[in-house]
């Protein structure tokens, strides 16, 4: 998973590939690289580490020209260093490209190419792509393109620039994403919008195995049998904004306060008078009755909205659920058939093993409904049923408002689904609507507490070690708390169930171990309780979160207890994630991370 840019026009490309990058960061940022070409010589300049490393040195030097590529990287093949960082020139110094994804048969193909002569200089996989054009190029980079992308396989995202050919760009995609954005005598090579929004709204999306043929004033489109396909203009319309910090210090806090606008988007649609609609998809009662049970698959914390989902689905369908995570999923030869609903659920559309988790689960003659939340993804785009999370672009690699939405997507399916197959009476379908289209509202009142939690996070953000307790979908949620936490402070965090502490893990706990438990089921709160009271005495530190009603009980045994609004059994996770995310993001601020770019990480993962 890596950041692609690429520009051809009548203005300098260096000021939109360095902007573009900077907002492809979040693909990647171990090294970051452009190439430009002018006078038919192509100038590479690359670095290892952030992209403003990059402009830095850039600053310094001339590197003109109104054609080029860029690229910021993660590394898969070859530790992150100036040399492997893209773009990649052939021995010629002819062609230069930039790649997303992986090339599985690279040393197969750099076998072949040192026998015809030629030297590799870095340790990727990339880097044989642009020998194999070289070695292929006889005076038109198009056909060369075309013709070393039968000999690859894998995954790839490619831009090509040819020196001797400086009024094209070619991008290829397979299984990675990139979009062409359409500018007046100008034309643009993105992995995703945020890049190219300041310049233009108007993009083509291409689609798997094709390839585009880009000049100053004019794209075509080609499939793998060299036909010219047609594309209608995707017309983007997030603002600039949503792409943008908008005066908060990371996209991280930004993101979490976004969220009660980011669920009223996702839901307001779905909602109407007291029913449920799910956009244009009807599944008839018969197919409801006849699944034998429904699987979701997902990867991080999608993955944690499926584990909540199972509790809720189940609740409201009475119908078996499972849920996978995807790389195991997509590997265990799971007993699916035409009688499984399998639901994928992915913020980015393109994490490369649930992608193929769907592909498999296709083949198995199941049928795919996606929770999606970019459009014309890949995810989005093999689907058979697809439900679009509002949450507008999300930047910051831990994920916030992604997750609440999909989680309240899985409440509109729930109780879509219970009501087709009258496992829910009317008047409960309308008590969920009812709390359901409270949730934004109570989010927001929950976000007012936030200057608490940072208090909270004050007497914490030394801890080594945080354990998360809950019981039920208390216990969905404090998975995504230990996630959170783990991911942007490094504070090493566990989430258990709460009644399984004592058969094993309790043995960890010492004086002033921070537990934070999570309390918001009215059936199961006095067994939660007495787990807490089950730690405290063994030295522990409890943060407590729990429903308004039940303040007396919760503070007596909590150092912190944390009280959030009133709502039906199945929503609190809604409700219940909020403050830990405000949790990890304190507690990351205080130990001075990065949080929006974690170390180790990127928020797209387009690599199995
Ligand atoms: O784009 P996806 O929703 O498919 O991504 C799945 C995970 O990689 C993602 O949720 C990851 O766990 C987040 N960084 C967690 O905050």
């Amino acid at each position: 998973m890596c950041g692609i840019v690429g520009y051809i026009g009548k203005n300098q490309a260096a000021p939109f590939l360095l902007h573009g990058l900077e907002k492809l960061e979040y693909r990647g940022y171990d090294s970051s690289g452009i190439a430009i070409c002018s006078d038919n010589k192509i100038k590479l300049e690359k670095k290892k580490g952030r992209l403003q490393i990059l402009c830095d040195k850039i600053k310094d030097i001339n590197v003109s020209g109104t054609i080029g590529i860029g690229h910021t990287r993660w590394a898969t093949h070859g530790k992150p260093s100036d040399v492997n960082a893209h773009p990649h020139l052939s021995q010629s110094g002819k062609i230069a490209i930039v790649h997303n994804g992986i090339i599985e048969n690279y040393i197969t193909l750099k076998n072949f190419l040192i026998d015809k002569g030629y030297n590799f200089l870095s340790d990727t996989d990339t880097e044989v792509v642009a020998q194999l054009i070289d070695y292929l190029y006889n005076g038109n980079i198009f056909d060369a393109v075309n013709e070393a992308i039968k000999k690859l396989e894998g995954s790839y995202a490619l831009a090509v620039l040819c020196g001797d050919e400086p009024d094209k760009l070619i991008a290829v995609k397979k299984d990675n994403p990139l979009i062409i954005g359409l500018g007046d005598n100008e034309n643009y090579i993105a992995s995703d919008v945020p890049a190219i929004l300041s310049r233009t709204r108007n993009i083509f999306r291409l689609n798997d195995n094709e390839v585009a043929l880009i000049t100053v004033n004019d794209v075509k489109i080609y499939n793998n049998n060299g036909e010219e396909q047609n594309r209608n203009v995707t017309h983007v319309d997030w603002d600039v904004d949503s792409a943008e910090k908008g005066g908060y210090e990371h996209f991280m806090l930004k993101e979490i306060m976004e969220q009660p606008k980011a669920i009223k988007a996702t839901i307001a649609s779905r909602i109407a008078e007291d029913k449920i609609r799910l956009d244009d998809i009807e599944f008839s009662k018969e197919y409801l009755q006849n699944l034998n049970k429904i699987c979701i698959v997902a990867c991080g914390s999608a993955y944690h909205v499926g584990c909540v989902a199972k509790y809720v689905i189940e609740k409201l369908t009475r119908k078996p659920v499972e849920v996978d995570i995807a790389s195991e999923f997509r590997y265990r030869n799971p007993i699916i058939d035409k009688n499984t609903l399998v639901i994928v659920v992915s913020q980015s559309g393109e994490t490369a093993d649930t992608f193929a988790a769907l592909k498999e689960a296709k083949k198995m003659g199941a049928k795919v409904l996606s929770i999606v939340n970019v459009v014309g993804s890949s995810i989005a785009n093999e689907s058979d049923y697809v439900l679009y999370t509002w949450a507008g672009p999300e930047v910051a690699v831990a994920t916030t408002k992604a997750y609440s939405t999909q989680l309240s997507l899985m409440y509109i399916l729930g109780i879509y689904m219970g009501e087709k197959l009258g496992t829910i009476s009317q008047e409960d379908v309308k008590n969920y609507i009812d709390s359901l289209s409270q949730i934004p509202q109570q989010v927001e009142e929950i976000l007012k507490s936030k200057d608490d939690i940072y208090e909270i996070a004050k007497k914490y953000y030394n801890s080594q070690n945080v354990f998360f307790i809950g019981r039920n979908v208390d216990y969905a949620v404090c998975m995504e708390g230990s996630l959170k936490l783990k991911e942007i402070s490094y504070i090493h965090s566990e989430a258990y169930a709460a009644g399984e502490l004592k058969h094993g893990t309790i043995s960890l706990i010492e004086d002033g171990t921070l537990v934070v438990s999570i309390a918001t089921q009215d059936n199961l709160f006095d067994k939660t309780v007495s787990n807490i009271r089950e730690v405290k005495s063994r030295g522990a530190s409890i943060i407590s979160i729990t429903a308004d009603n039940k303040k007396d009980k919760i503070s007596q045994i909590s150092d912190l207890p944390i009280y959030l609004p009133k709502t039906c059994d199945i929503m609190t996770p809604s409700l219940s994630v909020i403050p830990l995310q405000l949790l990890s993001y304190y507690i990351a601020l205080l130990r001075e991370c990065d949080i929006d770019k974690p170390r180790n990480l990127a928020k797209s993962v387009t690599v199995e």
